[in-house]
């Protein structure tokens, strides 16, 4: 039976991005009846930031679960290095969100474009789940994710964005995920920006192939 974990990290309530994450999970639900499903609203229920404590517990990780050779970390011996209930505390928030990415077939990702970037919300998420060394394939990466401006190849912002670049080059080298797919809805300012707005129709065919893709998408994983 496979696991879809759906993660959206919008500050809005009404948002593109979790509009598309949204079409995804239902088309992957509907092929997959059967399958295991766990939301996470980061925007609405905040992980919190890693602290001190996380830091010791990942120092530990340094210092007793890195194999001598290449390989990965056994993060089922992640709770044997848990000692001081400040640790405790932190392994509290950290056990679950490994629970649930582990447990994941396919992890789903609905994100904006902030700053280039990705929301802080998303960014604590990752921060918590993340030990050195760490290996989440064979499982699925797919983001969802609406931007004001347009970062496709060949465009003249494309060099700023730090959102696809940055999620892909981190589930590859740190996760060993190799294959994330990024559906993105491009230029959603032209919907407010006056000055945009000659590029509405631009907007609108990247949104209508943004949800298709998503539909697609939902059905093939
Ligand atoms: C705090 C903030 C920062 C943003 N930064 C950028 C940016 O750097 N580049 C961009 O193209 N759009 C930027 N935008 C626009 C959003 O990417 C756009 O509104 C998108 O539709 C948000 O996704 P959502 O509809 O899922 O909320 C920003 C929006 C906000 C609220």
């Amino acid at each position: 039976m496979p696991n879809l974990l759906h993660l959206d990290a919008s500050a809005r309530r009404t948002s593109i991005s979790r509009e598309l994450s949204g079409v995804f999970a239902d088309a992957w639900r509907a092929e997959h009846p059967d399958g295991g499903y766990v939301y996470r609203d980061l925007a609405a229920e905040p992980v919190p930031f890693i602290g001190e404590a996380w830091t010791e517990l990942c120092d530990l990780v340094l210092a007793r679960l890195l194999p001598a050779g290449p390989g990965s970390i056994d993060l089922d011996r992640l709770p044997e290095l848990v000692n001081s209930p400040a640790q405790q505390a932190a392994w509290a928030i950290v056990e679950p969100l490994l629970r649930e990415v582990r447990a994941a077939d396919v992890v789903l990702i609905g994100t904006p474009m902030y700053n280039y970037s990705i929301p802080a919300a998303l960014k604590a998420w990752l921060d918590q789940i993340t030990f050195p060394r760490m290996s989440l394939a064979p499982s699925r990466f797919v983001v969802t994710s609406a931007r004001g401006g347009a970062y496709s190849p060949g465009a003249p912002k494309a060099i700023y964005d730090y959102q696809e670049r940055y999620l892909r080059d981190f589930f590859a080298g740190h996760f060993a995920v190799e294959d994330t797919a990024f559906v993105h809805a491009e230029l959603a300012n032209s919907r407010q920006d006056p000055g945009l707005a000659h590029l509405r129709d631009q907007h609108d065919a990247s949104y209508a192939a943004a949800l298709e893709a998503a539909r697609r998408l939902g059905k093939e994983y």
